[in-house]
């Protein structure tokens, strides 16, 4: 359990590293008071421009996957537990991302730090995030629905396929590691409440629309 504990402090550690934040201060602006309000790539996207949004998406995307990968290299010789120590630390910097304590909380809604974990976890997971993802965006151009669709193929996946694709993982690593996939993705639906509210009222922001929300 400490072993547990320490890996999910690393993660949020790593995940308070607000790269929207950040990007904004060195624009002389709070990302969080501009668009969404969100700390993240798709409003960094909005308020910023493309090299903003490409810059924050390679931050936050890197800070979870880093991490990912040096525990699944630390533990390499442990396949009774290694994904799920990885997702521990990856549920880490969802977390930090999220609700970093220097900005009173208010942070991003994990969707490129998720895509940082499952991108570390598997190349399979990742394609179909992927392809869901983008074909959403094109056809709708909601980044939200986008992100909250690949937050059900990847628990919808980890569920299905763990216990074929994670074989070394013993029976209560597999549980466990479950849990986590399903809390990184009911976490990320939760942020993105205020974006299903406007998503059902008809009011939800379409990408490159130029309409700014408050
Ligand atoms: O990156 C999060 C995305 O799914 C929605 O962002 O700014 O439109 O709330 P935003």
């Amino acid at each position: 359990i400490i072993r547990r504990i320490i890996l999910l402090a690393i993660g949020y550690m790593t995940g308070i590293i607000q790269t929207g934040y950040i990007f904004g201060k060195t624009k002389k602006l709070d990302i969080r008071n501009y668009g969404s309000g969100n700390a993240g790539t798709t409003n960094a996207l909005r308020v910023m421009g493309a090299k903003a949004g490409l810059i924050v998406f390679i931050g936050d995307f890197l800070k979870s996957f880093i991490p990912c990968i040096a525990i699944l290299y630390i533990f390499r010789n442990h396949p009774g537990y290694k994904y799920t120590y990885m997702l521990y630390i990856g549920f880490g910097t969802v977390l930090g991302h999220d609700f970093p304590f220097y900005l009173n909380f208010k942070g991003g809604k994990g969707v490129a730090s998720t895509a940082g974990v499952l991108t570390a976890l598997d190349v399979r997971i990742m394609a179909a995030c992927l392809v869901v993802f983008l074909a959403t965006v094109i056809k709708t151009r909601f980044v939200s629905l986008a992100s909250i669709l690949v937050m059900f193929v990847f628990v919808g996946m980890c569920f299905i396929f763990s216990h074929y694709w994670f074989t070394g993982l013993g029976t209560g690593a597999l549980v466990e590691f479950r849990i986590l996939s399903a809390a990184i993705g009911v976490l990320s639906i939760y942020r993105h409440k205020e974006n299903i509210k406007r998503l059902i009222n008809g009011s939800e922001n379409k990408l490159f629309s130029g309409k700014k929300q408050s």
